[in-house]
């Protein structure tokens, strides 16, 4: 099929290299020229592990081609996926002029009668706006061709997209229309042939809630096991164990339950506030969602209590934090917790400097008024206390000698529960981690 995708982010970049994997012949189109400089000279434009190397196999038999205009992806085109962000709006809803943009654009440009995908993730009911914006735009310009518009979330998580994208655990798409729906199965006929994964056919509002209830509820758990670390600290319980002994409960399982400074990224944050806001406007308060929200916040400010617990007051105190990325395994720093606690450290008056293996380029650019520091020993070297904020492995590694023999004093909040309690506590380190064993704070 041929296949032109509209964004060439995260979502749109690897479904596009996916798609031409599959055997489609795909153009990726993103406004940004100097994104399209960097794919069209071979790069990707973002750190994505195996992404190159698919780059590299589709470019190469001319299968993936890269654009900044949208005619070129639209005309010629039988599917267009839309990619785009949807970055949130200040009363917590996402901004949607982008998906409109696209819609609009595709009537512009389309040479022939074609589906319409959203990919990006939208609240319900986005589909049905795309409908009537196709459908004025369709009468406007007078255009013949029918286009059917059909949702198509997608669930790869940044680390892990290409396995993810070629793996997933699930395809699931909505439509009304017949003729869209035979072109969806047929753009993913050849992965679920080849990788057998489940397919999820049913209408658009039905498309777009699973992927907004399932990164709600991967959040819930998160929040969830946060709130009980919480409790955990209070009656000296481990939360590592009880989240290990839930777990063995094949209804609930073991994934989604690491307890920590909670969860970041471009998803998570955005969506959790999106649903709640598309709940309430369709009549339904949603507050267990609000609830989720304010334990992940609560995280990183229990972090400022236990170094306020360790150092009295934060004022000129140098803190280290070990991890900028929203997770290991990617340069993001969107909603990173460890931007938002540099953040918040500083207006305590706290110096705050930031080690990365990765991100550190991202943060000159995206965050130029926060203090990277490219060595690891450097960056700890003379700190009043460290804090782990994303578990890379190189972060796990650190042994309690390599912090004694670099911090000036022998603080550490660990933020991810990386390190053995005991293994820090008896080696001398003031060890604080979130729901489990720490040391005690008299003052
Ligand atoms: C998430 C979902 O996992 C994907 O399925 C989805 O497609 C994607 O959002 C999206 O909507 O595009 P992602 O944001 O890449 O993927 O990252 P995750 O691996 O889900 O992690 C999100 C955050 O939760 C990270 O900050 C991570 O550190 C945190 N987390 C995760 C925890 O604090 N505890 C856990 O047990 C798991």
């Amino acid at each position: 099929m041929r296949i032109g995708v509209v964004g060439a982010g995260h979502v749109g970049l690897v479904s596009a290299a996916a798609f031409a994997r599959w055997g489609h012949q795909v153009v990726a189109m993103d406004s940004d020229p100097a994104k399209i400089a960097t794919l069209r000279s071979g790069a990707s434009w973002f750190y994505e592990p195996g992404l190159q190397e698919l780059l590299d196999e589709t470019t190469a038999e001319g299968a993936l081609t890269f654009s900044n205009d949208a005619a070129d992806a639209v005309a010629g085109a039988e599917v267009v996926f839309v990619c785009v962000g949807t970055p949130p709006l200040p009363g917590g809803g996402p901004n949607l002029s982008f998906v409109e943009a696209v819609g609009r654009a595709v009537v512009a440009h389309a040479t022939g009668d074609l589906v319409l995908v959203e990919k990006s993730t939208v609240p319900a009911n986005t589909g049905r706006r795309l409908e009537q914006v196709i459908g004025r735009e369709r009468q406007r310009l007078a255009i013949p061709h029918d286009i059917a518009v059909a949702s198509n979330p997608e669930f790869l998580r940044e680390g892990a997209a290409v396995g993810d994208t070629l793996h997933p655990d699930r395809v699931v798409y909505g439509t009304s229309s017949e003729p869209a729906r035979d072109v969806l199965r047929a753009v993913y006929a050849r992965l679920v042939a080849e990788d057998g994964c489940p397919v999820v056919e049913t209408d658009v509002p039905t498309a777009e809630l699973i992927k907004h209830a399932s990164n709600a509820f991967l959040a819930t758990r998160i929040s969830f096991i946060n709130a009980v670390a919480q409790v955990c600290e209070r009656v000296g319980a481990d939360v590592a164990i009880v989240a290990e002994g839930m777990g063995h409960d094949e209804r609930i399982g073991h994934r989604f339950l690491q307890a920590g400074l909670g969860y970041g990224g471009s998803c998570f944050p955005k969506d959790v506030d999106a649903f709640a806001h598309l709940a309430r406007q369709v009549g339904y308060e949603f507050g267990m969602l609000d609830e989720v929200r304010d334990v992940n916040r609560s995280q990183r400010e229990a972090v400022i209590t236990k170094l306020e617990a360790e150092l009295w007051h934060l004022d000129q105190k140098v803190i280290t934090l070990l991890g900028a990325a929203f997770k290991p395994g990617t340069d993001d720093l969107r909603e990173a917790p460890a931007v938002h606690l540099a953040h918040r450290l500083r207006e305590v008056g706290a110096i705050v400097r930031l080690y990365d293996p990765v991100a550190l380029p991202n943060l000159a650019v995206e965050q130029p008024d926060l203090q990277g520091v490219e060595d690891l020993d450097e960056a700890l070297h003379g700190a009043h206390a460290a804090v782990v904020c994303t578990e890379w492995d190189e972060i796990r590694a650190i042994t309690p000698h390599r912090y004694l023999a670099t911090l000036a004093y022998p603080i550490v909040v660990d933020g991810r529960n990386v390190h053995d309690p005991d293994e820090m506590i008896d080696a001398g380190i003031r060890y604080h981690s979130i729901g489990r064993r720490s040391v005690e704070t008299s003052l």
